[in-house]
């Protein structure tokens, strides 16, 4: 009695004698052909190949090739030098730092996580909720606060960013129960419906004439052109900022 071998196929479990492998002949395994297949594919491909010569790989050429591609990988493995764990040197990662920040002109000493966002610290550490967090990517314009004198997006600078800087906020515009003139402006003109969007172009339109007072329509439209109003209500906010310019 030859040695056999197990296999598996479609589910099936059958034993097949070593010497029937071996052999060219094709074999029946109880109506499936398994490893006969290798048989019948070398036999098509020696009819092509008397035909057109070597046309392509066999299966059990390609299988050999395999062996010799992987044995060189496990090689290459070997040779690459192995960092030893013990010795590299240690990098430790920022985790947390201390800041000092002036916001709405008082100074904060913050100790900040290195992944934080300034808006993040601004509503969540310190209370400022006027600053509105939408899309969280500099896609909406809604987080703008100034920072140095120019409009920034709060969701994509980091806190340590904001070390030794002055930034402002939407609250520090009012003075108590009185307004200031640009949200003045935007009341009269009614430039916001929802008003989500109202703090952001606030903080742009005020970084826009703090430096340019009697900005342009074309100049108003390129300084608000960051800040997204879903409401669309773009006509009566550049009418709005454009009043003001206009009596600067
Ligand atoms: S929340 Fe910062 S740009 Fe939208
Ligand atoms: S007023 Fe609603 S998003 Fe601008």
């Amino acid at each position: 009695m030859p040695p056999a071998r197990r296999f598996v196929s479609l589910g099936r479990d059958f034993e097949l004698p070593i010497s029937v492998k071996d052999t060219d002949q094709p074999a029946n395994l109880n109506g499936m052909e398994g490893v006969a297949m290798d048989k019948k594919e070398d036999a098509s491909i020696s009819r092509e190949e008397k035909q057109f010569g070597k046309l392509r790989p066999s299966r059990r050429d390609f299988l050999k090739g395999m062996g010799v591609s992987t044995a060189a990988a496990a090689m290459a493995t070997v040779v690459v030098p192995q960092l030893e764990a013990e010795t590299a040197p240690l990098v430790k990662g920022i985790r947390e730092a201390v800041i000092v920040t002036e916001i709405n002109g008082k100074k904060y000493r913050l100790a900040v996580k290195s992944h934080w966002t300034l808006l993040d610290v601004l509503r969540r550490e310190i209370g400022l909720t006027g600053t509105k967090k939408t899309c969280d990517r500099s896609s909406c314009g809604a987080c703008t606060v100034i920072m140095d004198g120019k409009a920034v997006f709060a969701c994509s600078l980091l806190a340590v960013e904001a070390d030794q800087r002055k930034i402002t906020t939407i609250e520090a515009l009012s003075e108590g129960e009185t307004l200031h003139p640009i949200q003045a402006a935007f009341i009269r003109e009614d430039a916001y419906q929802c008003g989500f969007c109202t703090p952001g172009m606030i903080m742009s339109t005020k970084a826009l004439l703090d430096s340019n007072p009697r900005a342009s329509m074309a100049e108003i439209k390129e300084a608000l052109s960051g800040n997204i109003c879903r409401c669309a209500a773009y006509p009566k906010i550049t009418k709005a900022v454009l009043s003001l310019a206009q009596k600067a």
